[in-house]
């Protein structure tokens, strides 16, 4: 209840409290966290293949091709952030912690800051699933270390998507000072009528 009433009312949010929310819905279990944790050395050992499989994706999209490589290094950079981001989930970095919880916020706001949306972020993570799904039935991995690879995958998800959101709402809230519940109204009106 408090965390819903947070969520609800505050629009800045406590990554680690984001997190256990997160988990809490995704219903990331300590089970799966052990299976991740065990696999993790497969994990590693696949991470620059996933990042591959990933930037082949995104550069054949003319669009995401063109931020990919609008500065110079970018996508060398991003491949080796692609690793290590790719092994944390194995990891959890802290257990799923507050470490784990501000390195995927500032995930977040690093992609909201470059603009890049719900539209590019989630059939990106869809990719992303689906071919570590396919890499887990060629090296015969159990359906649950599946599943808990697709719970976390969707949290980390959750995470660049909210700070989408915050961002948006406290841009629009700081530069109008309007209310928190003012702003609720006209976005419930606003959807209303379209
Ligand atoms: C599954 C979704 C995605 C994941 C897990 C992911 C992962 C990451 C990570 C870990 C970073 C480094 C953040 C940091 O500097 O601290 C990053 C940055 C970045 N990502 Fe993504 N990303 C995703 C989707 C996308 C998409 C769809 C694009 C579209 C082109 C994109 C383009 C970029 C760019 C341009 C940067 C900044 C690179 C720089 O430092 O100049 N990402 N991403």
């Amino acid at each position: 209840m408090v965390i819903q009433s947070f969520e609800v009312k505050k629009m800045t949010i406590e990554p680690i409290n984001f997190m256990a929310t997160m988990v809490r819905r995704v219903q990331l279990t300590d089970e799966d966290k052990s299976l991740l944790a065990e696999a993790a050395p497969w994990g590693k050992e696949i991470a620059p293949q996933m990042a591959d499989t990933f930037y082949d994706y995104l550069g054949r999209d003319e669009e995401m091709n063109a931020i990919l490589n609008a500065t110079e290094g970018r996508i060398h950079r991003l491949h080796q952030t692609f690793v290590d981001w790719f092994y944390e989930m194995f990891t959890g970095m802290d257990s799923w912690g507050k470490a784990y919880a501000e390195r995927r916020w500032k995930i977040g706001l690093v992609h909201v800051r470059i603009g890049i949306g719900p539209q590019h972020v989630v059939p990106a993570m869809a990719v992303v699933v689906n071919a570590v799904r396919q890499k887990l039935r060629e090296a015969n991995k159990s359906e649950a270390l599946s599943d808990a690879l697709g719970k976390i995958c969707m949290i980390d998800l959750a995470f660049i998507e909210q700070a989408y959101f915050e961002v948006s709402s406290q841009a629009v809230l700081k530069e109008t000072g309007w209310t928190q519940a003012l702003f609720q109204r006209l976005i419930a009106t606003g959807a209303a009528a379209m």
